[in-house]
């Protein structure tokens, strides 16, 4: 079956911007406080959980994957992008990354201790994200965590350059209600929540959600 279009759109801009992003977007210790909380207590609740490693989805160049393993977690990461993937392994050639999409890992049912979706689900369409949710379910171990952490809003966004260059993904943000409900309709149940109002760098409100596949009864 043919990829749906949106995926092709972001896999070919993520090419073309790769290089780019690297320079441009500061590291993980220069995300604001709370993120970086976010992050430290989702690597303390899936190390003391022990059910598996964690998959970052849409890890990119690969540095949150990194920051993750800096915290005691065995973590791998998952890009769509050839030109992202090839980036990551060069900056951490002890870590795994493989090209892939989050709509379809390949991973065994409940192989997941944790799954990390960090600024990478706003590019699938929000009648897609339902499905994109149900993956992440079938691949968290019972117990396993979700840390999601993403734009939030009620707006779809065109751009056609990004950094000077040709682009043609679209970014969707969606109130946080709306992903947390569907996240509880996928059978995560969501834990707890952060919303945070545009400061610094980060010029739109943003949030972070942490669900969790409820254990086996
Ligand atoms: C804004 S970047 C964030 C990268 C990284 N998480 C970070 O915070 O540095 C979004 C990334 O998600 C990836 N992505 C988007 N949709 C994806 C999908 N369906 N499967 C895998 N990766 C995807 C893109 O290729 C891109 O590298």
């Amino acid at each position: 079956m043919a990829e749906p279009s949106y995926l092709t759109a972001v896999r070919e801009s993520y090419d073309t911007v790769a290089a780019d992003y690297v320079e441009r977007i500061p590291p993980p210790a220069a995300l604001d406080p709370l993120s970086r909380a976010m992050l430290a207590g989702f690597a303390e609740l899936v190390r003391s959980a022990g059910l598996g490693p964690v998959a970052d989805l849409g890890c990119g160049p690969g540095r949150i994957t990194a920051h993750l393993a800096g915290l005691g977690v065995s973590a791998f990461g998952v890009d769509l992008s050839p030109k992202m993937v090839e980036l990551a392994r060069d900056a951490y050639p002890d870590l795994r990354f493989a090209e892939g999409s989050m709509t379809a890992l390949e991973t065994a049912d409940g192989e997941l201790g944790g799954i990390l979706a960090w600024y990478s689900t706003h590019h699938t369409p929000p009648q897609a994200l339902p499905a994109v949710f149900a993956e992440f379910h079938r691949a968290l171990a019972p117990g396993g965590y979700l840390l999601w952490g993403d734009y939030v809003g009620d707006e779809r966004l065109q751009p056609t350059h990004v950094y000077g260059r040709r682009v043609s993904y679209e970014s969707h943000l969606l109130p946080l209600d709306h992903v947390v409900g569907l996240l509880e309709r996928a059978g995560l149940a969501v834990t707890a929540r952060l919303e945070q109002a545009p400061a610094g760098r980060v010029n739109r409100p943003h949030a972070c959600l942490v669900a969790r596949r409820p254990e086996a009864p």
